[in-house]
């Protein structure tokens, strides 16, 4: 008898094509919030690590800073993210992100403020596990005058 054969994926990561637009787009020093197991930044963290060099923290908590801005923050977070939930996370990419850095984000929604978006790519949804809409945007950060 033939047997199937079964090529199993994990839902919630980001197909290979978005991440490597993603890398390819990110200049400077890189950190990369809520990266699961992409790991395209020079510092990456996640609420749950994959890997023993992800920094493991909750980057919604009031306390979470790590001292440090960078040329380009790049994130993938949970798509289900309520408005405030939202609200804090575009804080603590303000928060670590230079002035004229890139914010590059694939999620349901766009960055909001202080960010003039450079350019948006919808990838390709063939309609599986989550069939939203998602955009890839790329965005800095306004330099303050
Ligand atoms: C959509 S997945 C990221 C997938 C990743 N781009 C990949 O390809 O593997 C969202 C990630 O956000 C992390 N996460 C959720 N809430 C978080 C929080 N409050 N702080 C840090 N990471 C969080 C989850 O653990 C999960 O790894």
């Amino acid at each position: 008898m033939k047997r199937n054969k079964f090529l199993f994926v994990k839902a919630w990561r980001a197909p290979r094509d978005v991440l490597s637009l993603m890398k390819k787009k990110c200049k400077g020093r890189v950190l990369n919030l809520c990266c699961g197991d992409s790991l395209i930044g020079d510092v990456n963290v996640d609420l749950k690590p994959q890997y023993p060099q992800v920094i493991k923290a909750d980057i919604l908590a009031d306390d979470f800073d790590l001292k440090e801005q960078f040329d380009t923050v790049v994130a993938d977070p949970p798509w289900n993210w309520d408005y405030v939930r939202r609200h804090k996370f575009n804080k603590v990419v303000g928060k670590h992100l230079k002035d004229g850095g890139l914010f590059i984000l694939n999620a349901p929604w766009l960055p909001k403020y202080k960010y003039d978006i450079l350019e948006i790519y919808i990838p390709f949804v063939n309609g599986g596990f989550q069939s939203n809409i998602t955009a890839i945007t790329i965005a800095q950060k306004r330099i303050k005058k």
